[in-house]
């Protein structure tokens, strides 16, 4: 398998001005950075940057595109990206900074890649805690996608060491500030229900509620049988990924096409120009940073059909081939 990326000789800085200043950087430049947060170290890119987005899934040899977290510095900004409604808000003021995730509906102007939200019009949104995240949000002024810094389908890591372990020689940065706290991806949360548990927990979440001062006949009930359901269970908690949470287009898509049929828009890679390309050169990391854009840009054409050309299975190209195969097999 050829890395779509280059290798790289993977730094390792303590937590402080200077590895802040060189990760702001790597981040300006697109790169991934390896930075932790209150709960598991996170691999970070710049969120309003498709390539840079990309480069995320190549660096972790993810086999598949799932929509990541993005952190941003504060409750103002996660709402110039999605809309918070009020329940959502009383979470937030709760919880933010700290392992909460928030998914909520994304603007339209939000400006973020719809890589992120691998074509979703939802976003999941959390403000951090820990003071390296925190100090990243500020220099680089960008909300950050950062799944969790390990290779796919390798355990989370806590430690500066687990991240060199899987992601060594394939980004550039890890910013080191210790062990982790909670040790545990943070606690996602859509319309009141816990989609994946985490450190805040569902009797957390009920406290929380219970402190707003509203009579139990007034608070929104999805918390009481959400929070019995879950004691000393998990049975009732949706993983997230068995949620119907990938995107598809509306209409058929064939694969594999060399050609478009006269009633079929054609997104073409490579050789195979079509009415558009993932990339004309045949990047796969520019393929992948266009692949939403270009199924959205199919599904809003005239043509009643969509054609795909053919994408190589190489590294982050198996990624594209099984978000490609999902969205062709509804
Ligand atoms: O603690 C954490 O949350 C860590 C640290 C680095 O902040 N981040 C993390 O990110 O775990 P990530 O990208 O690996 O988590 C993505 C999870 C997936 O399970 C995904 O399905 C869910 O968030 N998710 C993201 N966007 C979603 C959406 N729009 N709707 C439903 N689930 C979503
Ligand atoms: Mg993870």
């Amino acid at each position: 398998m050829s890395p779509p990326n280059p290798p790289f000789e993977t730094r390792t800085l303590r937590y402080g001005p200077a590895a802040i200043a060189e990760a702001a950087a790597l981040i300006a430049a697109g790169e991934p950075v390896a930075v932790p947060t209150e709960t598991v170290y996170g691999l970070a890119a710049d969120a309003t940057e498709s390539a840079a987005v990309a480069r995320i899934y190549a660096a972790k040899g993810r086999p598949s595109f799932n929509p990541l977290i993005v952190h941003v510095a504060d409750l103002a900004t996660a709402a110039r990206i999605a809309i918070v409604d009020e329940r959502a808000r009383a979470l937030a003021a709760a919880f933010w900074p700290g392992p909460l995730t928030l998914v909520l509906p994304l603007r339209a102007d939000a400006g973020v890649a719809s890589l992120v939200t691998a074509g979703l019009d939802t976003i999941a949104l959390r403000v951090p805690a820990h003071r390296a995240m925190r100090a990243l949000l500020e220099a680089t002024g960008k909300p950050l996608a950062a799944p969790s810094a390990n290779a796919s389908n390798r355990i989370s890591p806590t430690r500066a060491e687990h991240v060199l372990a899987t992601l060594g020689g394939r980004i550039p940065l890890v910013i080191d500030d210790g062990p982790t706290r909670a040790g545990l991806e943070s606690t996602i949360v859509k319309d009141g229900a816990i989609l994946r548990p985490g450190p805040i927990t569902a009797a957390d979440i009920e406290r929380a509620r219970s402190h707003e001062g509203e009579s139990p006949e007034s608070r929104t009930p999805i918390f009481e049988p959400l929070g019995s359901r879950l004691r000393g269970s998990t049975e009732g908690v949706t993983a997230p990924g068995q949620l119907p949470t990938h995107y598809a287009p509306s209409k058929p898509l064939r694969l594999n096409a060399e050609a478009a049929d006269p009633d079929e828009w054609l997104i073409g890679f490579g050789p195979v120009a079509g009415d558009a390309t993932l990339s004309a050169s045949g990047d796969l990391v520019e393929a992948a940073a266009r692949l939403f854009d270009a199924l959205h840009a199919a599904d809003a054409a005239p043509k009643p059909r969509i054609a795909i050309a053919p994408i190589p299975e190489d590294g982050i190209g198996a990624a594209i081939n099984d978000r490609l195969r999902r969205a062709a097999h509804r």
